[in-house]
């Protein structure tokens, strides 16, 4: 196969139809790849069973993860932040039970060559699924061992043709008051977006999420689709995810609009740069009980090797 991933046609070339077959041929190549390699799960019909247990139990990238012990699912799921349903820990798993993942659309558009609207079953297929163990850093000064499931963004980029004109990727969080009660109150100027450079965004580590402990991803942590970025602070890591779009210059990000001295675009783990009210040197792991040591937080969350030389020449206190 030339072209293994669709969506690979020009949107001068679309009819409904075309499109419709070409994704059926691709799919059914992808599925067949999948079955014959028979390491990781072909992702199909998302849509189908949002509660199915164990769905997207998905070999474990060993290269990309770390052998620190995760946290419980219990920790994961029950400790969030997810603004649009409340602004304390308990609130996203409490006030998300409602909210539904499914159907769900992502408008891919901007400086790209195959742009438009896609259900997220065929955005993502034929995509396979890995498991990937991460550390995870919050602003906030406390961490987490996260098993996601989901693949890399870079793969998903690809395929929709950025032009050089795409120096950025931006994304944008479902607008929907009514599903996300938070939206109601304005802590935040909603939707929620955030962006990466396109070299951050195709980096390797950086994912898309689709799960977490093999299951799919609970409303409160971001469903049915968020991004991880394990060297940066946790706000990077946008939620449910209607809009990819990859544009010229750096776009808004929601935290560093709401508050421009404490958050940056850039948002790297840096235990050398302090946010204005607090210490950024140490965190607390969830989990570890309330006499657990606080334990030092590494430059880049621990993936300096891996990433430091997108920052090379960077002050990085000015860019944080
Ligand atoms: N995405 C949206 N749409 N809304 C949010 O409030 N919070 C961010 C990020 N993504 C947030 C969001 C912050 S501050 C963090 S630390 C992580 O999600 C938390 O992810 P988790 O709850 O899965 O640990």
């Amino acid at each position: 196969m030339s072209r293994p991933y669709g969506p690979h046609i020009l949107p001068s070339d679309i009819t409904p139809e075309a499109v419709f077959m070409d994704r059926r041929r691709v799919l059914a190549q992808g599925l067949a790849a999948g079955a014959l390699l028979g390491a990781a799960t072909p992702l199909t019909a998302l849509a189908a069973d949002a509660a199915a247990t164990d769905r997207y139990k998905a070999p474990r990238n060993a290269r990309y993860s770390v052998t620190d012990t995760p946290n419980s699912y219990e920790e994961i799921t029950g400790y969030n932040n997810f603004y649009e349903f409340g602004t304390d820990k308990s609130d996203p798993a409490a006030n998300a039970r409602n909210f539904k993942p499914t159907p769900w659309t992502v408008t891919v558009d901007g400086e790209c060559e195959v742009k438009g609207s896609f259900a997220l079953e065929d955005l993502l297929s034929p995509q396979t699924l890995e498991e990937r163990v991460y550390r995870m850093r919050c602003v906030e000064a406390w961490s987490m061992v996260i098993p996601w499931v989901g693949f890399p963004l870079a793969e998903l980029l690809k395929r929709y043709k950025p032009t050089s004109k795409a120096k950025y990727v931006a994304f944008t969080t479902l607008n929907d008051a009514k599903q996300m009660p938070g939206q109601r109150e304005r802590v935040l100027d909603w939707p929620y977006v955030e962006g990466l450079r396109i070299d951050e965004a195709m980096h390797p580590l950086t994912l898309l999420a689709v799960g977490v402990y093999g299951k799919v991803l609970p409303n409160q942590s971001g469903a049915p689709l968020r991004l991880v970025v394990p060297w940066k602070y946790g706000f990077k890591g946008i939620k449910s995810i209607v809009r990819i779009s990859f544009v010229e210059q750096q776009p808004r990000t929601s935290w560093s609009h709401a508050a421009p001295n404490e958050y940056g675009f850039y948002a790297n783990v840096n235990p050398a740069v302090d946010h204005p009210r607090w210490s950024q040197a140490s965190e607390r792991h969830i989990g570890g009980g309330l006499l657990a040591k606080r334990q030092a937080t590494l430059p880049f969350n621990g993936y300096g090797a891996e990433v430091a030389s997108l920052y090379q020449g960077m002050d990085l206190r000015r860019f944080f």
